[in-house]
């Protein structure tokens, strides 16, 4: 099965980011969100990471008009009804996630396969509120996804053979790594990454060292590109708590236990670089 057209469920961050890289594939998409705002500033970041593209030379201006005629915004999930694949990138959270599965089994084709980004929701769970478990898989985008290679594609526990491949095909055709891995909360990349960044923020909570200087041990000390505050900033605050809160409940283990610091900077409101304050202030 070839996957022509698709639609994309949220233009956060992600969201917006997906419609990007599979537009760039040549395949046609529908970007849905629950309000035209939105809408409007996630096509907004899809325009100037291309015009970036065009200034480097990379891309030209025709090239660029080309793949934003690709891309249709609505506001409306039942646009989907001719779609061959939906990639839901809604807030991580099960109730939401679960409403929009819901829709999306009433509304679209058949044939059509309904993957999910979510950072670390059990797969099987989503997929059990459909009647098309064997169609419902994962596939876990990293940030920002125009730039990062890998995606992390999960298997629910009726996921086909078939339905696993057509979402491998459909990562290789966006310039993607594929990785296989099991379905258990935070699947490689987060249950490895998030218990790291949560420890960095009791660090802080715990007076140890400032943000900053946190940040910095990690990238002169381990080499690496982002300390895991700044990182933290960058995925979100509150998908950060949601993906603890996930891990927590999954392995009922204390070590999982989410910082009080971090949850206090959701409840403020401060998520990070999209609110405009996190750990550190950015200009919005
Ligand atoms: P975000 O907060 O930037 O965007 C979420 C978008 O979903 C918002 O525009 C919101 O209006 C929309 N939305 C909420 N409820 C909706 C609904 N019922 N129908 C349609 N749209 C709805 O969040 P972000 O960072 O884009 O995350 C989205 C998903 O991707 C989450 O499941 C997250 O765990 C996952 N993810 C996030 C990564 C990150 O680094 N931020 C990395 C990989 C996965």
């Amino acid at each position: 099965m070839e996957i022509k057209n698709m639609m994309v469920i949220g233009a956060g961050q992600m969201g917006s980011g997906i419609a990007q890289v599979v537009a760039q594939a040549g395949i046609k998409v529908f970007l849905q969100d629950v309000k035209d705002d939105f809408l409007n500033r996630g096509l907004g970041r899809i325009r100037s990471n291309l015009d970036r593209q065009v200034q480097k030379g990379r891309m030209s201006e025709e090239e660029k008009e080309v793949i934003l005629h690709r891309i249709e915004l609505t506001t409306d999930v039942a646009d989907g009804k001719e779609v061959d694949m939906v990639i839901e990138a809604a807030v991580e959270n099960m109730e939401v996630k679960k409403n929009i599965f819901t829709r999306l089994d009433d509304i679209t084709p058949e044939h059509a396969i309904l993957a999910t980004n979510t950072s670390s929701l059990p797969i099987t769970e989503i997929a059990a509120v459909t009647k098309r478990p064997e169609k419902v898989i994962g596939m876990h985008f990293m940030n920002p996804v125009p730039v990062m290679k890998l995606v992390e594609i999960i298997r629910g526990l009726a996921t086909t053979d078939e339905v696993y491949q057509v979402v491998h095909d459909l990562a290789l055709k966006l310039e993607k790594t594929p990785v296989e891995v099991n379905d258990f909360p935070g699947f490689v990349s987060n249950r490895v990454l998030m218990p790291m960044i949560n420890e960095a923020i009791y660090t802080v909570y715990e007076g140890v060292a400032s943000p900053e200087d946190v940040d910095q041990v990690m990238k002169l000390g381990m080499n690496h590109p982002m300390g895991p505050l700044q990182l933290a900033d960058f995925i979100g605050l509150d998908t950060c708590l949601y993906i603890m809160e996930t891990l927590h409940e999954g392995f009922g283990d204390d070590k999982y236990r989410p910082c009080p610091l971090l949850r206090k900077y959701v409840k403020a409101g401060w998520l990070g670089k999209k609110s405009g304050r996190g750990f550190y202030r950015y200009d919005q």
